[in-house]
């Protein structure tokens, strides 16, 4: 486009101060979708030799020029593919660019392509297409992750490690146990993932513009060709229908909400503080003026991505919840933010895959973590119940009693003297000291899905024959 000052002053003097020209610039700029959409093309191209194939096969077109526009359409995919072809924004869309492109190659009969089928339906199709091509790309990404924290959990089965709620110390608890609460949560996304591929499963492709068509169509026959289950049933619904970008979103957005907690800990972790981590080179950086840092940023990364994903979410979701029945343009905003949200999702799980299987695991810090901050007093109540019989409630108290005396001595409970104990309760003997080391501690957890280093080898056992 020229930029000349006359061309300036004849565009609109109140707001079209960038523009080159009049209002019809604008216009382009705002309709088209181009230079997003193109990554639809092999889409596309797939939809398009499925819907003219079907065409000929029901005889609404001749052999002949299906055989043209097959032929001529995977030039187009040769030539995008190795960077030939040239897309234009007059052309608005990654439809429209290939279609003309195709008119060029071929001829008239190109123009037979588009029988019996809309934009609308085609840009369901296509964008179906990628998505559900995305979802199982996501669902083999989220397997490796799990795959890496169950050779993580094996390898941790029996180190022990300070359990927190509120980031309080709680109880002791193993590393093994700790890495497959995260197993549980990707393995839920994985199935969420698995749930939505199904949920959208059906071909749009013949639902035209809105109202179906008069053409003799097979819709089950593109259906199956294009790897769906079958065809969507409601011609209306099907070009007004983004669920299955909502449903990856929203997705998208869980997963990696559980990415950022577990980025939150890594950066919790690794910090002199904390110290239960060591980051490797591959996944940290240092600081450019404090020679000693080592800094998580591939962690803090995940986690800010987090809010590029949910924001998407909130972004489809709001587009959508004004719209009529059934295809308004505002839909085209659909792709960007499952893009963006595409790449960074799968960004985010490569490096999360990366972290843990890097990152190394102090267990000397961890263990010396596990036995401070009183970690073992509800063993010790617990204790009180069974050995002495007294009712949790009052074995509570007692509990209590004995870490504010060993909290003003400065020491653990288990360095307590047995004459301490007993003169808080007279019931306790010497057996109590059993009870009150870590190892102890998550060694007695038995009961199902608790964290007793073999009730978390049973359930390493149980993912590993899923995953
Ligand atoms: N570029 C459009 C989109 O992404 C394609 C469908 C256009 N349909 C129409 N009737 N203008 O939604």
């Amino acid at each position: 486009m020229a930029d000349g000052n006359s061309e300036t002053k004849s565009s609109n003097q109140m707001w079209g101060g960038r523009f080159a020209s009049g209002p019809d610039a604008i216009m382009e700029e705002i309709n088209a979708s181009i230079g997003f959409d193109k990554k639809l093309y092999a889409q596309d191209i797939r939809g398009s030799i499925a819907h003219a194939t079907m065409l000929a096969h029901q005889g609404i077109i001749s052999t002949e020029d299906k055989d043209k526009i097959v032929h001529g359409l995977n030039t187009i995919l040769s030539e995008i593919e190795s960077g030939a072809f040239e897309f234009s924004r007059r052309l608005e869309d990654i439809h429209m660019n290939i279609e003309a492109r195709l008119a060029t190659l071929i001829g008239p009969a190109a123009g037979r392509l588009h029988t019996a089928r809309s934009r609308n339906d085609q840009v369901a199709l296509d964008f179906r297409l990628w998505v559900k091509e995305e979802l199982q790309r996501t669902e083999k990404a989220l397997t490796a992750l799990i795959a890496a924290f169950l050779d993580r959990a094996e390898e941790h089965a029996d180190t022990v490690m300070p359990g927190f709620t509120h980031l309080q110390t709680a109880q002791p608890v193993t590393f093994g146990h700790h890495c497959m609460a995260y197993v549980e949560m990707f393995g839920r996304d994985r199935s969420r993932v698995r749930h939505a591929i199904e949920h959208m499963d059906e071909s749009p492709i013949g639902a035209a513009a809105l109202a179906g068509t008069g053409f003799p169509i097979d819709r089950h026959m593109t259906a199956k060709a294009l790897g769906f289950a079958g065809p969507t049933r409601n011609s209306i619904d099907t070009v007004s229908d983004r669920d299955f970008a909502l449903e990856f979103l929203s997705m998208a957005s869980i997963t990696a909400t559980h990415l950022s907690r577990l980025a939150e800990e890594i950066v919790i972790w690794s910090t002199p503080q904390f110290g239960f981590i060591r980051l490797s080179d591959a996944f940290s950086t240092g600081s450019s003026i404090m020679p000693q840092k080592k800094n998580p940023d591939a962690a803090e990364l995940v986690r800010a991505k987090t809010g590029r994903i949910n924001g998407s979410l909130v972004a489809l979701l709001t587009v959508m919840k004004g719209l009529p029945l059934a295809y308004s343009k505002d839909m085209q905003e659909d792709k960007e933010q499952v893009f963006d949200a595409a790449e960074s999702l799968e960004l985010a799980i490569a490096a999360m895959t990366g972290m843990v299987r890097d990152v190394t695991i102090r267990t000397d810090r961890m263990k010396a973590a596990a036995g401070s901050g009183y970690s073992t007093a509800t063993d010790l109540a617990d204790w009180l119940v069974r050995e002495a019989g007294l009712p949790f409630r009052d074995a509570h108290h007692v509990t209590g009693r004995a870490v504010a005396l060993a909290e003003q001595k400065s020491c653990d409970l288990a360095d307590l003297s047995l004459a301490d104990l007993q003169s808080i309760h007279a019931d306790i003997t010497d057996k109590v000291f059993d009870v009150l080391t870590v190892e102890a501690s998550v060694a007695s957890r038995t009961s199902f899905g608790g964290t007793a280093p073999n009730e978390v080898r049973k359930q390493i056992a149980w993912w590993r024959a899923r995953n």
